[in-house]
């Protein structure tokens, strides 16, 4: 991917986005839009995987056939929102490894500071796709995106569903090598750091826990 951030306007994210964000929709219905709207995501972040072929008997002759090359995907969730994520990209790539990054903001130091990392073996010959739903001030995320590259991930990139201007120059100024894939790019964080006019807390909204 060259660019650094891809917004997808297509009207099915667009649409389900719009529902997303209504205060008035359910956990139930909230958590399956994200699957849905996760899987036309992945669709555009994976455009770019190498192809290679494959000779196969069809029941009309013998042909060379298309098929995905080499580099085999791993999946991390930045927890926990990013567990929401998992479920629309696994259905389009069954066969992909799955990691975990959790990372909470030290109350004095506002610093994220690792309390769980578990990744797939070999991420250096990987396409490694980091998800969470937003994208906010890009620090955990940046934070989340070291430990992948300090495990030795190489070929990286960032699957949102909402990223706010201040979380996409955050993550353009650590990781300008780790393109973005968002459903929409707001207006602005605000005081606390929500993104504005955003969709509330996405881990809440998935999990019910507000
Ligand atoms: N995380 C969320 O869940 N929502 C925001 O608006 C920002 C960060």
């Amino acid at each position: 991917m060259s660019d650094h951030l891809t917004v997808v306007d297509h009207p099915l994210v667009q649409h389900k986005l719009t529902l997303m964000r209504d205060k008035d929709t359910s956990t139930a219905v909230f958590r399956q839009l994200l699957r849905e709207i996760t899987q036309l995501l992945a669709y555009e972040i994976t455009r770019e995987m190498p192809l290679t072929t494959r000779t196969i008997q069809t029941p009309i002759e013998e042909m060379e056939a298309p098929i995905l090359a080499g580099k085999k995907m791993a999946l991390v969730s930045i927890l926990r929102a990013g567990n929401g994520m998992l479920d629309g990209v696994l259905e389009l790539v069954p066969s992909a490894r799955v990691g975990f990054v959790g990372l909470y903001r030290d109350p004095v130091t506002l610093k994220p500071v690792q309390y769980y990392f578990k990744a797939p073996e070999g991420l250096k010959d990987r396409l490694v796709i980091a998800v969470d739903p937003m994208l906010a001030t890009g620090n955990s995320s940046a934070a989340a995106i070291d430990l992948l590259k300090e495990a030795g991930a190489t070929d990286i990139r960032f699957l949102c569903l909402l990223a706010a201007p201040e979380g996409v120059a955050r993550m353009k100024e650590a990781h300008p090598d780790v393109p973005i894939v968002t459903g929409a790019l707001d207006r602005e964080l605000n005081e606390k750091a929500y993104i504005v006019p955003g969709l509330g807390d996405a881990g809440d909204r998935m999990f019910g826990t507000k």
